[in-house]
């Protein structure tokens, strides 16, 4: 071994970014692990974490050149390759890498001959649980969702009564009862709405259900399962997309609070909602599209934007787990730690990738694009 492995924790650049890729307590347990840490000054202030709370925990803060020298390089989103300058040949390029939508980022870091390791590949089995930034940040971003639904609605969540009179129960739907699906329901129920929801996977009707909340599935359409591989949806029939449209429209004309979280792997996000469709709800009904980014979920949703059609709001951000940046940081903060720490190999002092999960993650090695799903 020639010295520690040495990390770098970089400041992320991407617009609207305020997440970190490690905390002060993540920096500690790289430590214990025998590792250096270096970290780029200003890296934690979106997330409320300071230059000094890092260099408390162990690490030295630069201004400049986080990457030189480095042996792992982490972010959140990926870097471009200027801000890796100076990282040692072969260096691991560990984040949320976009891989279909960079593509030409991707291809840079093979050029340079770093080894990108796209986080959001992480195969979901049992051991790599604990490494799932797509989990962890679907689960805040479903919380945030209900929650700013909640602030744009002009009306209460909860049953109140009051000398005044009564204030009924605002209707939340939830369409897609994923990671994010299911953290929405239960916020929206905390939150006193009275809750429905679907999905065209059927092993979500009871967790649904034991949430307390109602499902609302096409029961027409016989043989559905609608799961594929890895637990992921699949893209629904025709008669089944049409079923489900027709009993979307007639329950979504009675709430007031929809949150749409539908997504399908390597697809456009599908859609559930028409222009027709959000016609048919109340004024001052609230839409949250968190599909947005994919393609959305909601006709007529926009990034960033507060779009009112019909007199429905409709919101989406196109990045929502940003929002709650200190949890968001320290969830993924964690899942880059579990990850590296599971590897880690102690006579060499550095982590060594297992097959299986090394292969589903690793998108460049050696000059060369490696990935079988950016190369079919
Ligand atoms: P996702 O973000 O890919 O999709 C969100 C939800 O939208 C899914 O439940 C999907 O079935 C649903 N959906 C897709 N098309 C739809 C449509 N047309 N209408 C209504 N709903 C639609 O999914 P996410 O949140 O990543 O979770 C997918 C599955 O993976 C879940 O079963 C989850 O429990 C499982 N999972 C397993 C893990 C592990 O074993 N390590 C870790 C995390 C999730």
């Amino acid at each position: 071994m020639t010295g520690a492995t040495k990390i770098a924790v970089l400041k992320e650049r991407a617009e609207g970014e305020n997440r970190v890729s490690a905390t002060p307590e993540t920096v500690k347990k790289f430590i214990a692990l025998g590792a250096s840490v270096r970290v780029e000054a200003g890296a934690g202030a979106g997330a409320s974490i300071s230059d000094e709370d890092y260099r408390t925990a162990g690490a030295e803060v630069v201004a400049d050149g986080a990457a030189s020298g480095a042996d792992i390089v982490l972010g959140v989103q990926g870097p471009e390759t200027d801000v890796l300058a100076g990282a040692k040949p072969g260096a691991w390029v560990v984040a949320s890498l976009d891989p279909f939508g960079k593509r030409g980022r991707i291809d840079a870091y093979a050029s340079a001959g770093y080894e990108a390791l796209a986080m959001e590949f992480m195969p979901r089995i049992t051991r790599a649980q604990s490494m799932d930034i797509l989990s962890s940040q679907s689960n805040l971003a479903g919380y945030k969702a209900v929650i700013v639904a909640a602030d744009l609605y002009g009306r209460a969540f909860p049953m109140m009564m009051t000398a005044a009179g009564t204030v009924s129960a605002a209707k939340a739907f939830i369409m897609g009862v994923g990671v994010a699906g299911l953290q929405a329901i239960a916020t929206a129920r905390r939150l006193g709405a009275q809750v429905s929801a679907t999905d065209v996977r059927s092993a979500t009707k009871e967790q649904i259900q034991s949430l307390g909340a109602k499902p609302i599935f096409v029961e027409s359409v016989k043989g559905i399962e609608g799961e594929g591989a890895g637990g992921y949806a699949t893209e629904m029939s025709e008669e089944y997309q049409k079923a489900q449209a027709e009993l979307v429209s007639s329950h979504i004309a009675k709430q007031d609070i929809v949150i749409t979280t539908a997504l399908i792997p390597g697809r456009a996000a599908p859609r559930l909602i028409t222009d027709a469709q959000i016609a048919s709800m109340k004024p001052g009904s609230v839409i949250f599209d968190l599909a947005v980014s994919q393609g959305g979920n909601v006709e007529g949703s926009v990034a960033d934007q507060v779009v009112v059609k019909h007199g429905v709001k409709i919101i989406g951000y196109s990045n929502t787990a940003t929002h709650l940046a200190a949890d968001a940081s320290a969830l993924f903060s964690r899942n880059l730690y579990n990850f590296l720490s599971a590897f880690w190999d102690k006579e060499q002092g550095k982590p060594v990738l297992d097959e299986e999960i090394g292969n589903a993650i690793r998108l460049t090695q050696g000059g060369k694009v490696v990935n079988e799903r950016l190369l079919g």
